[in-house]
């Protein structure tokens, strides 16, 4: 996780410009933040930028980096807020990934002389940098000795008081070099930089650049210099606060219908080519392997019920787990489904699956993210950027994209009625939600259940109660409850229940926990079970999202009532960029 920026000018710039290009990032990480100049200036704050920006003086530099922090070794201090500073003070480090041989490479600079001031791992690579230096070798042969002895995940930007310079190296964690019309910007992706230029270049693994205001060069890990190609990114636009909404997350889930619409018309358009090859791809491997993390592998379980509703054989795996439990071959077809693009245990099992001969499709939201351009075929959900950590919208979408490539490969639906009925549960459920949400925000546990296509949603509904109202919930198969869970379900406890169609199966769970004293919220969208909620009449694969815009509301309004911090909840980040 963690974002970084670092910008390089001919005329010089008020650091305050590059915590703005930093608050963009804040989506990958929210701890804390800083930024060092080539005048040697450092400031770190532990919070939020908007929260402590003031803490920082104006000041204009024409070379500086910065960091937003998701911490994974050390706690939450100022001490452990990047850049970090060499023994000597004249070199500066930001880092984003996870140095797994920090503890040698520690021990080694510490018998040497050098004295750490944090907890974190990516401190060595800063002592590391200035220890060969010292030793005689040049900047360049410093972090190329670094590549070669580090292991484990990076993207840094170093810089030396008073040297006009940026140096950046990445493994496995993205960066981006954007070309700026007064120099450059270098960054863990292009929305730091997206409003300012289209022009950008893609680091790929174990490579570095040097870059000055007038020109970078890009190398190898063994000094070869490298061409690169300059990329013309579309317009990725930045989402913005809308006075009518309180929070991100409710704006995103209200913008549904919209970015349910235009996915549907790109898939029956532009994109129709993409996902005829995606289908063709489907067609002749012997079996489509899914694979993604959270909310995007609840929309991969869609997938999976889907396709085998039609007979393609389909499967899926938590991406971490996807080395141990999945065998990927020639004849399979990955798709991996991420919204950021960017999920290290996605792009992990990727790059896993390619080793053993598959072809790979990713479903993503970020152009020109790592996972997209490592697919064979990538199809974009276009659901617009997602601010809240949360993801409402862009779930959503990639069941569309899921739906449609069911479609094209057999299964009757009609996509075209889903956005008309996300408009229609949404006018309907909000009030209804928001009556209810006063009793529940004291609910410690709340248990989700369905069979069959509301079994994933059932899953995805318990994630939300919990990251973003702190609600233990789990969501689980309707038919599993009374293999164990049961035991737990006592007077005034609290079951979330998902009966799609003529489910009489979850109403027969249901009957057995109201025995039990539990307090049954049912959604439905058959008028039969009466249900607390009843949805549009649906088509296949569509309770899939007007359900969950439910279990969204409700997460949403129990926060809420709550006070709890929606966009930005605790401990977590929207891009997971470590294993
Ligand atoms: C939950 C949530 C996460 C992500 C997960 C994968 O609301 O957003 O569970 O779904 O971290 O992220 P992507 O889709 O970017 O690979």
């Amino acid at each position: 996780m963690c974002g970084i920026v670092g910008r390089i000018t001919h005329v010089p710039f008020d650091i305050h410009d590059i915590l703005e290009s930093l608050k963009r990032l804040e989506y990958r990480g929210y701890d804390s933040f800083g930024i060092a100049t080539a005048e040697g200036d450092v400031f770190k704050a532990t919070g939020y930028i908007d929260v402590h920006a003031n803490e920082i003086p104006s000041r204009l530099t024409s070379v500086a980096i910065s960091h937003t922090r998701w911490a994974t070794h050390g706690k939450v201090t100022r001490e452990n807020a990047h850049p970090h500073v060499s023994q000597d003070g004249t070199f500066f480090i930001v880092h984003n990934g996870i140095i797994e041989n920090h503890a040698p490479l520690r021990k080694a600079l510490q018998a040497a002389g050098h004295t750490f001031l944090s907890q974190t791992d990516s401190e060595v690579i800063v002592h590391y940098i200035e220890g060969r230096v010292s030793d005689g070798a040049s900047i360049d042969e410093a972090i190329r000795a670094f590549m070669n002895e580090a292991r484990g995940t990076f993207a840094a930007l170093l810089i030396r008081r008073d040297d006009p310079h940026i140096y950046a190296f990445k493994r496995d964690s993205p960066l981006v070099l954007g070309i700026l019309d007064d120099g450059y910007a270098v960054a863990s992706d292009i929305y730091a930089f997206s409003d300012t230029t289209t022009k950008a270049v893609f680091f790929e693994d174990d490579e570095y650049a040097v870059i000055s205001a007038d020109s970078y060069a890009f190398f190898d890990a063994r000094g070869a210099p490298i061409g690169k190609e300059i990329a013309t990114v579309r317009w990725t636009e930045a989402a913005t606060r809308d006075e009518a909404y309180d929070h991100f997350m409710i704006k995103e889930i209200h913008e549904q219908p919209a970015a349910a619409r235009r996915l549907i018309l790109s898939l029956e358009n532009e994109q129709a080519p993409f996902m005829d090859q995606l289908v063709t791809l489907a067609r002749t491997a012997n079996r489509v392997l899914f694979v993604a993390a959270g909310t995007s592998y609840h929309a991969s379980l869609i997938g999976v019920y889907l396709l085998n509703s039609i007979g393609v054989e389909a499967h899926t795996l938590i991406a971490s787990e996807f080395h141990n439990y999945m065998l990927a071959d020639e004849g399979t077809l990955v798709v991996a489904i991420s919204q950021s693009g960017e999920t290290m245990d996605v792009v992990k099992a990727v790059k896993h699956a390619r080793s053993r001969g598959s072809k790979v499709a990713s479903i993503v939201n970020v152009p020109y993210s790592t996972i997209q351009r490592l697919s064979d075929i990538s199809i974009e959900i276009l659901a617009g950027q997602e601010i809240c950590v949360a993801s409402t919208k862009t779930y959503t979408n990639q069941i569309l994209v899921l739906a449609r490539m069911a479609q094209l490969m057999g299964l009757e639906t009609d996509l075209d009625a889903i956005p008309d009925q996300i408009e229609q549960t949404l006018s309907y459920a909000e009030p209804a939600v928001i009556a209810m949400a006063p009793e529940l925000r004291d609910v410690r546990d709340i248990y989700v259940i369905g069979r069959g296509i509301a079994y994933p949603l059932s899953r995805e509904v318990a994630l939300k109660l919990k990251e973003i109202s702190y609600i233990h919930a789990e969501g689980m198969m309707g038919g599993e409850l009374k293999h164990g869970t049961i035991a737990l379900i006592e007077d005034g406890t609290i079951v979330m229940s998902f009966i799609q169609n003529a489910d009489h199966d979850t109403m027969s769970n249901i009957e057995e926990v109201e025995a039990r004293g539990a307090r049954v919220i049912s959604i439905s969208d058959n008028s039969e079970f009466s249900p607390d909620f009843l949805l549009p009449a649906s088509v296949p694969g569509s309770f899939a999202i007007t359900a969950t815009i439910v279990g969204q509301l409700f997460s949403y309004y129990i926060a809420r009532e709550k006070g709890l911090p929606i966009d930005k909840p605790r401990n977590l980040a929207k891009s997971v960029t470590v294993k």
